[in-house]
């Protein structure tokens, strides 16, 4: 198949396609999806394949406007009050499903259904002019890093699909908050530029964290059907480490390897340019630059291991241990 590119002006080409049932990857302010018709099953399979990805793990749905989401899913006033505020934006959150009206390819087998939608002005306008709702995951070869830029997604995905929207980069550069507001008590399944606290100050109630190692026993916390699956991960091995250890650090590393950090920590480093891959002053410019780093040290035939800082772990500071833990498999240099 040949993929064709399609910039931000030409949404019309882009939805004429999503309608006649094939994939179109979108971007978004925090990574680029794979797009297809939510409510055609056939297209919802070519997602799948194109991904890779194992057909229990569910895809999210993505909308442009919030009265999309009555055919499919009840929402509950709390829920209601979180669209309110972070849509749109970078919240995706887990409702429960009207008996038969989301398509079980999509929910992979729940009762239960992932929305979002996004704070990109070219994506939402290709979904309304496609008329349906367009399921959303991340437009990454399943179990590699999410692509942040065009060029990502055409890495991973040409030939596969039949358009990618050139958008530049994303804006955040990880995945957003997945929250679960099926149950008493609203959870989040994974963290993203949405915390914790900000959760819990619009809802007015405690939101627990599924994914921090503190909140509660392993085995009474709800899990996203993807978390059992390998994610992020680069063909090279990835070790994290702490701002604190960067004097150690710089005793061990070779030619070979590769650190992404906060400048201030790559000038105690003082490495070739070669090697280093600035993550900026901030935990968001380092967050934004996460993804993009990984894709393009395993691009390079010359380095073996690449060390990436760790972020304190508050706010999105969490967003980025999490996802950096995950392409590591949690490996940390310890000195
Ligand atoms: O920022 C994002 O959310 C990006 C952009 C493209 O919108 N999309 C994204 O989708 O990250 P994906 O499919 O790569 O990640 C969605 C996660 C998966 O881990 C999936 O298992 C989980 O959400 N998920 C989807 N539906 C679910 C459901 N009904 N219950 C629990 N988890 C669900
Ligand atoms: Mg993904």
């Amino acid at each position: 198949m040949k993929t064709e590119r399609i910039d931000g002006d030409n949404i019309h080409l882009a939805s004429q396609l999503i309608k006649s049932g094939e994939v179109v990857a979108f971007p978004t302010e925090t990574v680029y999806g794979l797009g297809a018709d939510a409510t055609n099953e056939e297209a919802v399979s070519k997602v799948f394949i194109a991904k890779g990805r194992p057909a229990d793990n569910p895809l999210i749905m993505t909308i442009a406007d919030i009265d999309q989401l009555e055919d499919f899913v009840v929402v509950t006033d709390a829920a209601l009050s979180l669209m309110k505020v972070f849509w749109p934006g970078s919240l995706t959150i887990i409702l429960p499903i009207k008996t038969g009206q989301v398509s079980m390819m999509v929910t992979g087998g729940l009762q239960t259904a992932a929305f979002r939608l996004p704070a990109n002005d070219v994506t939402r306008e290709m979904i309304r002019q496609s008329g349906v709702p367009i399921v959303g995951p991340s437009a990454n070869t399943s179990g590699k890093p999410s692509p942040t830029t065009a060029q990502h997604v055409w890495h991973d995905m040409q030939g596969k699909i039949a358009a990618i929207i050139d958008d530049g980069p994303t804006q955040v550069g990880v995945e957003s908050t997945v929250i679960d507001m099926t149950n008493d008590t609203p959870t989040i399944l994974r963290p993203g530029a949405v915390t914790q606290q900000q959760l819990e100050e619009v809802l007015g109630t405690k939101v627990i964290d599924a994914t921090s190692t503190t909140s509660v026993a392993d085995n009474v916390i709800p899990k996203a059907p993807g978390m059992k699956y390998r994610h992020y991960a680069p063909d090279k091995q990835v070790i994290m480490f702490d701002s604190l250890d960067a004097l150690s650090l710089k005793e061990v590393i070779t030619s070979h390897d590769a650190v992404m950090a906060q400048d201030s920590t790559l000038k105690k480093l003082a490495l070739s340019i070669q090697q280093t891959w600035s993550l900026g002053c901030t935990t968001m410019s380092a967050t934004e630059q996460l993804f993009a780093g990984l894709r393009f040290y395993d691009d390079e035939p010359d380095i073996q291991t690449i060390y990436v800082e760790k972020m304190p772990a508050i706010g999105l500071g969490k967003a980025f241990n999490n996802r950096l833990g995950k392409a590591s498999g949690n490996h940390e240099f310890l000195n």
